[in-house]
C-alpha cells in the first residue's frame, strides 16, 4: 500500500524562526510560508534531495496542532506522510482492518493540492501517519 515518504512535518511555535533555522543553520533550500486556513497551519517546506520536511505552525484558534505544542513546546515532530496510489482504495482496505481515518474519513486537498487523509496514532506506533495520493 505506501509508496515513498512524501514528508516528515514538524510542528513549530513560531515559523521565521524555524526557517531562519533551516536555511542559515543547516543551509537548507526553504519554500515561503504558505497559509492553509481549512487544516489551521501555515506551511514552509524545506526541500531535500530525496524528500521534504515540512515546518507547521498554528493557523487561528481551532488549529489541530495547537495541543501537540502546548505540549512540546518548543515544536517535535508532527507526523510522517506516505504516499499512497489510490487514497479511497488505501482507506477503505484500513478501515476494513480496524484502523481509524480522522475527521470524516473523507480526503481533504493537502498543501500539494493533492487528496490526504489522517490515520489515528495509537492505531501506529503512537505516530500519526499522514497519506497523500499521488
Ligand atoms: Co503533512
Amino acid at each position: 500500500m505506501l509508496g515513498r515518504v512524501n514528508h516528515v512535518a514538524i510542528a513549530v511555535p513560531d515559523l521565521a524562526s524555524a526557517t531562519q533555522s533551516y536555511r542559515t543553520t543547516l543551509g537548507a533550500t526553504v519554500t515561503e510560508p504558505q497559509a492553509l486556513p481549512e487544516h489551521g497551519v501555515t506551511v514552509v517546506f524545506v526541500t531535500l534531495p530525496n524528500t521534504k520536511v515540512e515546518l507547521l505552525e498554528p493557523l487561528g484558534d481551532t488549529s489541530p496542532i495547537a495541543a501537540f505544542l502546548a505540549k512540546n513546546p518548543s515544536g517535535g515532530m508532527h507526523h510522517i506522510c506516505y504516499e499512497v496510489e489510490d487514497i479511497v482504495a488505501a482507506r477503505d482496505a484500513l478501515q476494513a482492518s480496524g484502523a481509524r481515518v480522522l475527521g470524516d474519513g473523507e480526503p481533504k486537498i493537502g498543501a500539494h493540492g493533492k487528496p490526504v487523509l489522517f490515520l489515528h496514532p495509537k492505531d501506529f506506533q503512537g505516530t500519526l501517519i499522514e497519506l497523500e495520493q499521488v
